[in-house]
């Protein structure tokens, strides 16, 4: 199911519904967790939810699909530092339960696999939260990475280190290599929420929607799974072609 809407306002706003629906329906439930800009709003909407009483994240458990290898959980620009700051800390979140993978292991193949281990335990993710990169990456899976591909160690690309700057402070090296949920791992999910917003997505888009079913577009693997729902603005779907069930408001 695709939702065309008009601004990224709105997306956040649809986004927001829908999880809300969601983790409300499992009373709880398991949420897999994104970063990036697109999510700022997500967050900031689900925090106002929070704020007027609608939600309570409290019996929700929580993972994030990648973090940074070899940066402290405490810089400026790692991910737990971004979801701290946009969302954990402005909710009830029982930090017990908020989960992402641990970047200053010694040895990130076993913490790949515990933390594997640790999403099975906890009965898999419910909804998976998705953004998408504009080289057409999920998680931090690069053009490349194996639709099979599980948690693990990975080499982000020039222009991924580039987009990502950003967020770390002025002067610091934006880190060569990640741990990432792999794909096979994200299409265990059971449902999957994909969001764009912007022009610089719209090829990405069109190309995970149309384009070869390729490694060269990681988010062609979405195809695979039979419950995505895809939330974008107009801007990032302005290349979709041949595209039915669009939603357009
Ligand atoms: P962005 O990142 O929201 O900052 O564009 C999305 C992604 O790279 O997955």
């Amino acid at each position: 199911m695709i939702d065309i809407l008009a601004s990224p306002d709105l997306v956040a706003l649809r986004a927001a519904d829908v999880i809300t629906e969601g983790l409300v329906s499992l009373c709880g439930g398991t949420l897999g967790l994104a970063t990036g800009a697109t999510m700022l709003q997500i967050y900031a909407r689900l925090v106002d939810r929070f704020r007027s009483g609608t939600i309570s994240f409290c019996e929700v458990t929580f993972f994030n699909l990648d973090e940074y290898i070899g940066i402290p959980r405490t810089a400026t620009g790692s991910f737990r530092t971004f979801m701290h700051r946009c969302f954990f800390d402005l909710v009830d979140v029982d930090p017990a339960r908020a989960h992402l993978p641990d970047g200053m292991s010694s040895d990130v193949s076993s913490e790949a696999l515990r933390y594997e281990a640790l999403i099975r335990a906890s009965g898999g993710i419910d909804l998976q939260l998705l953004g998408i990169g504009s080289n057409g990456h999920i998680g931090f899976n690069e053009p490349g990475s194996d639709f099979g591909s599980r948690t693990r160690e990975v080499l982000l690309t020039e222009a991924t280190r580039v987009a990502n700057a950003p967020y770390f402070a002025k002067g610091a090296e934006v880190p060569h290599r990640a741990v990432t949920m792999g794909i096979g791992t994200i299409l265990e999910s059971r449902k999957i929420l994909l969001i764009a917003t912007g022009k610089h997505k719209a090829e990405a888009i069109s190309a995970a929607l149309s384009g070869p079913l390729s490694t060269a577009c990681p988010a062609s693997a979405l195809r695979r799974h039979p419950n995505v729902h895809i939330i974008c603005d107009a801007a990032a779907a302005s290349h979709i072609v041949g595209c039915v069930a669009v939603q357009t408001q």
